[in-house]
């Protein structure tokens, strides 16, 4: 299993560009469902994800290519899906149980073939993660939704899935990605309420346009869906990635440089930039992106999770590595996900000094963290510790890093060329 080797000290210099956002380029890849023509989706990131999801629609019967070439169990920055021959409507749990974003075929499906079967996800490193939400939604359009054998199955209602007002009780990205896929073949108006506001919906939404749909309330917490017949084929650019943006945006401050993000929108990290402020870190919009700078004085901020436009989930572990090294104390509080502070042991383990108390992790910053071998179970967890090294005196070996590769793209190249002394390590298992 690969490792990452990282020397800290150095300050990172120079310019990142952002690849597309994995978040965003799952609903949208398994968006091609809703069709039986050609749906071309650009500036997708290069990850294992991605890939899952091209296999995944594949056993479906959707034909995947890359340049013109079959593309199943590979990815590229562009990728042509037809599912105009979809033969299996099962998600099957082997797929599903290694990422969970594959719940999000379901809507799609049962809206447009009247039934589907979905593995039921499980549990997950940060939390327990239900998919009730999907469910409830679904069933409030007129699908009769058993689970049996750990799968979920669906089926429409005679003539198809119908229109319906749904208020969410809680917000939720992937209900509201599926429930709005599932709406725009259902007969007649859907209105969802508490939707979620990411930009990745939002960029789901204008994909779902560009098909042909009609939806409304872009970027609120209410979007109103009118049912079509059908869509039709489209050509898409995935927006760029905010969370990978912000994490850069955390390399440059806690090793004290300056790094432009080139692609990175202001406007998707408003709560993030707001935050860093507050810590004494500088973010300008510059011409090409955002311009991050810090002199490594940093002050603990507080920090509390929340549904866009609050500050995310995603980032946290990020910004908490961040305040290990900053002046005073820093609360950071998780209110999305129950288990999501397992980057504490090992933060300690560097030299942090945190103390959890339920939800919300006592930060109080050390002048220095020094090197040690970590690992981390699941994705952001992992690249807080790789910025807790980049600070770090002496050497960090961070292990177990297909999580990491899951949600960055060649993280230690794109770091390396900034100055960063850091490698991968290939081992056998
Ligand atoms: C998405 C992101 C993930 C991010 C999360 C929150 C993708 C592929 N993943 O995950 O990176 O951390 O949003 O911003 O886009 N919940 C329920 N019932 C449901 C669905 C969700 O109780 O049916 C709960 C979850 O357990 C969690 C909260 O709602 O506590 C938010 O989860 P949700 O927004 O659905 O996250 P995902 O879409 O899975």
């Amino acid at each position: 299993m690969d490792k990452l080797r990282i020397r800290g000290g150095n300050p990172l210099k120079g310019q990142i560009s952002i690849s597309g956002a994995k978040n965003a380029a799952l609903p949208l890849q398994a968006a091609c469902l809703l069709t039986d023509e050609k749906l071309t989706l650009t500036n997708l990131p290069l990850l294992a994800d991605i890939t899952t999801m091209n296999r995944l629609l594949a056993q479906h019967g959707v034909e995947v290519h890359i340049n013109g070439r079959d593309a199943f169990g590979s990815s590229g920055r562009s990728v042509e899906l037809d599912a105009g021959d979809i033969f299996n409507l099962t998600a099957p749990y082997d797929l599903v149980r290694k990422m969970r974003a594959s719940v999000l075929v379901l809507g799609p499906l049962l809206a447009r073939f009247g039934q589907a079967k979905v593995s039921l996800p499980g549990g997950c490193a940060i939390g327990t993660r239900p998919v009730d939400l999907h469910i409830k939604g679904l069933q409030a359009m007129g699908a009769q939704i058993d689970i049996e054998g750990g799968y979920i199955l669906a089926k429409a209602p005679e003539g198809g899935l119908v229109g319906a007002e749904f208020v969410f009780p809680q917000v939720s990205v992937g209900a509201t990605e599926n429930l709005m896929m599932a709406a725009t073949l259902a007969k007649g108006e859907t209105i969802l309420m508490n939707a979620a506001r990411e930009p990745e919906i939002g960029d789901l939404a204008r994909c779902l346009i560009a098909m042909g749909a009609e939806i409304e309330g872009i970027g609120s917490d209410r979007l109103v869906i009118k049912g079509k017949d059908r869509l039709h084929g489209a050509t898409y650019a995935v927006l760029p990635d905010r969370i990978e943006a912000g994490t850069f945006a955390m390399a440059a401050a806690i090793t004290g440089g300056e790094l432009e993000l080139v692609g990175a929108r202001m406007a998707d990290l408003k709560s993030v930039v707001k935050t860093l402020a507050g810590a004494h870190v500088k973010v300008t919009e510059t011409a090409n992106g955002l311009l991050v700078a810090s002199n490594g004085d940093l002050v603990g901020v507080d920090v509390m999770t929340e549904p866009f436009p609050g500050f995310p989930t995603d980032l946290q572990a990020q910004m908490m590595a961040l305040m290990c090294v900053a002046k005073g104390a820093s609360m950071i509080t998780e209110t999305i996900f129950e288990n999501r502070f397992m980057h504490v042991p090992e933060l300690t383990r560097m030299g942090a000094n945190i103390t959890v108390h339920g939800s919300s992790a006592l930060v109080r910053g050390v002048p220095k963290l020094t090197g040690a071998p970590v690992m981390a179970t699941d994705l952001r967890a992992s690249v807080s510790l790789v910025l807790a090294g980049l600070a770090a005196q002496g050497e960090t070996t961070v292990n177990r890093i297909y999580h990491l590769d899951r949600g960055y793209e060649r993280v230690e190249a794109k770091l390396a060329a900034c100055g960063a002394d850091m490698e991968r390590v290939k081992e056998e298992d």
